[in-house]
């Protein structure tokens, strides 16, 4: 049989190009695959590259794709797939695949830790390439000047074990969860319980590498100030390939102190929040309390989980708290002392394990998950309180954490970075709901009894925008054409997540990628879309 690769006439496939994905026009065949290869063995790496270069007829492709995927709504047959996928060993791989990639006129996903809670690292609708970061995750701690050169694709529990390792009276103000990765954690901002003293990962960031659509390898001073600026807290995803952040480790105490108190309604928690809101942005610095408000539909009420951690020792988290807050009735044995690195474990529900557990890139069993933000600038009024429990209770599946800020947070002004929700804001809410079951009417259930609570809290939380945080990315905000992402269309989503700072990261997009190589659902838009990605 005649083999059908090569029989079409050139100008034929042409004419089709412009109907696929806009302007993604790749023809996903055998001739695409050796193209690539060819394109990717041209760069400095030759030898090496055909095996960081997965296609899908690859017996690991599979495994490789699922490895970093972190919300199962996004590991279905029905989730569109890389056509190739690219683990790179070395920067210079990195560079041919940016190169490579526009030459092909495909869509690239940079994926780090694939925390995504809208998959948009490994998950694209346009012809794409998978570009995974994980194996380059070195991280060299240097405890004399206090600083960190982190690559991309390390967990921030490397990163904390690794300053652990040098000393235990540092640490760096990333958020949570071991397993979220340094790229898409900072580029986004990041955040953790450290950030009333010392404020977001990206207000702690001092260099980083990128590689930019040109395929070339930029520091701070060779990317310039504004890009910089743009990379800590904008997102990466719009502005190129962010190899590693330099930072700024913090000073913790030698011994720190947590405590977790749970009150229902039975127990004055509509008293107890209430009064949370009045004192948690405006505690000492040093002292972070998480309130965390869940449904407990057997009993018909609400469960109000406050978790804290002090920078001090347990018997001055006490007279703070008999002071500030004496309604939660904090006693010193609701408090725990221990270092700092335990008190990360105790953070992510794993007090009992080893410090070496933050090691463990493994160690997550994902969900099915969905994730919205708000932010609270006025205190919502006591019959608010009351409502929304009504409200909780009746929806009975979706959580409602609320992060604290002041302190640190308020000192820096709102353009300093991207992230603009500073000063004025007295919490973040996050909105939760896990599921463990699969199918779209499941699916469809929980997502909708989230966007049900975002409805009901409107009357309370910020507006004109009503303020987003990038990290809980949330697809019902706001979308544009990948690809031909347009000024309006972003100023919906990026206005919420971004506020002023969106104009700044609209002009940085259009210096460093006016032709729009960098795209997705929510990424900036450059000033004026050009249709062509192809490199020419
Ligand atoms: C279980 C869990 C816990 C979390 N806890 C916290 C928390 O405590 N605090 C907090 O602030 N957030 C938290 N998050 C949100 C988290 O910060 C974001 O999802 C973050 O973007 C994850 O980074 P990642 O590298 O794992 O994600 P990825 O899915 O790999 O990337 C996220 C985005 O960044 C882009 N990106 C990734 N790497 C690069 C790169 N090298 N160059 C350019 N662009 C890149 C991706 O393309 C994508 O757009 C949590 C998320 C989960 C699932
Ligand atoms: C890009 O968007 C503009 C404005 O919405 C539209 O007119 C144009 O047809 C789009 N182009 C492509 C290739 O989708
Ligand atoms: C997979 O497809 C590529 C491109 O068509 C081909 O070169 C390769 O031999 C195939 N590999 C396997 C294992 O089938
Ligand atoms: C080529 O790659 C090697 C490592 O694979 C690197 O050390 C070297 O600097 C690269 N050379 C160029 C010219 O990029
Ligand atoms: C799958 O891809 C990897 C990486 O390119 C390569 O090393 C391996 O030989 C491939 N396996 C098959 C069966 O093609
Ligand atoms: C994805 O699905 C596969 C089964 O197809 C499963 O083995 C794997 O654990 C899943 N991963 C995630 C993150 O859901
Ligand atoms: C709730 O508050 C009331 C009035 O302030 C008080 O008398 C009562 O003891 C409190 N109940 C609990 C369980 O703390
Ligand atoms: C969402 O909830 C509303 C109110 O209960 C209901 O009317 C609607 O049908 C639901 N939609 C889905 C997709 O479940």
């Amino acid at each position: 049989m005649k083999e059908m690769k090569g029989s079409y006439h050139p100008l034929l496939l042409l004419l089709f190009l412009p109907f696929v994905f806009g302007s993604f026009s790749s023809v996903a065949d055998g001739s695409t695959y050796e193209t690539f290869l060819r394109c990717m063995s041209n760069g400095n790496s030759s030898g090496q590259v055909s095996s960081l270069v997965f296609y899908p007829n690859n017996s690991s492709y599979t495994s490789t794709l699922q490895a970093y995927i972190r919300n199962r709504r996004f590991n279905t047959s029905t989730t569109p797939k890389p056509l190739i996928i690219v683990t790179p060993l070395h920067d210079t791989h990195v560079q041919s695949t940016v190169v490579c990639t526009r030459n092909l006129g495909m869509n690239l996903r940079t994926r780090s830790g694939g925390h995504d809670f809208e998959g948009l690292s490994y998950v694209s609708y346009a012809n794409f390439v998978l570009l995974d970061m994980s194996n380059l995750r070195s991280i060299d701690v240097d405890i004399e000047v206090e600083t960190a050169m982190v690559q991309v694709g390390a967990t921030i529990g490397e990163l904390y074990y690794r300053i652990w390792e040098k000393s235990q009276v540092h640490a760096f103000p990333a958020g949570v969860c071991p397993t979220v990765g340094v790229g898409g954690h900072i580029s986004g901002g990041g955040y953790g319980v450290l950030l009333r003293k010392y404020g977001l990962t990206v207000d702690n960031v001092i260099d980083a590498l990128i590689v930019d659509v040109e395929g070339r390898v930029l520091d701070r001073k060779s990317m310039g100030e504004d890009l910089f600026w743009a990379i800590r807290g904008g997102g990466g995803a719009s502005f190129g390939v962010i190899l590693s952040y330099k930072v700024q480790l913090v000073r913790v105490p030698k011994t720190v102190t947590v405590f977790r108190v749970s009150k229902t309604l039975e127990e004055n928690a509509t008293d107890i929040v209430n009064r949370w809101q009045y004192v948690a942005d405006k505690i000492d610095n040093g002292l972070f309390i998480r309130l965390n408000l869940k449904p407990d539909n057997a009993k018909k009420t609400i469960r109000a989980g406050f978790t804290a951690l002090f920078l001090g020792d347990s018997n001055r988290l006490v007279s703070v708290m008999n002071n500030e807050f004496p309604e939660l009735a904090i006693q010193k044995q609701d408090c725990k002392e221990m270092s700092w690195i335990e008190s990360e474990l105790f953070w992510s529900s794993n007090i009992n394990a080893p410090v070496k557990s933050l090691l463990d890139r493994t160690h997550y069993s994902p969900k099915f998950a969905k994730r919205k933000s708000d932010y609270l600038q006025i205190p919502i009024p006591r019959n608010g309180i009351e409502s929304l429990w009504q409200k909780m209770i009746e929806l009975s599946v979706v959580e409602l954490t609320f992060n604290p800020y002041g302190g640190r947070m308020s000192e820096i002004p709102d353009w300093e970075t991207p992230f603009p929700h500073r000063a004025g804001n007295i919490f973040k809410i996050e909105y939760g709901v896990n599921w463990a079951e699969e199918g779209p009417k499941v699916e469809a259930y929980y997502v909708n009894q989230t966007r049900l609570l975002y409805d009901f809290m409107t009357p309370f939380v910020s507006k004109s925008p009503r303020g987003a945080y990038l990290n809980y990315r949330d697809l019902d905000i706001g979308t544009s054409s990948v690809g031909n992402n347009s000024y309006t269309d972003g100023k919906v989503y990026g206005g919420k997540y971004f506020k002023g700072n969106f104009d700044r990261l609209v002009k940085v997009k259009t210096m460093v990628d006016g032709s729009n190589f960098f795209t997705n659902e929510q990424s900036i838009p450059p000033l004026k879309t050009r249709r062509k990605n192809r490199r020419k």
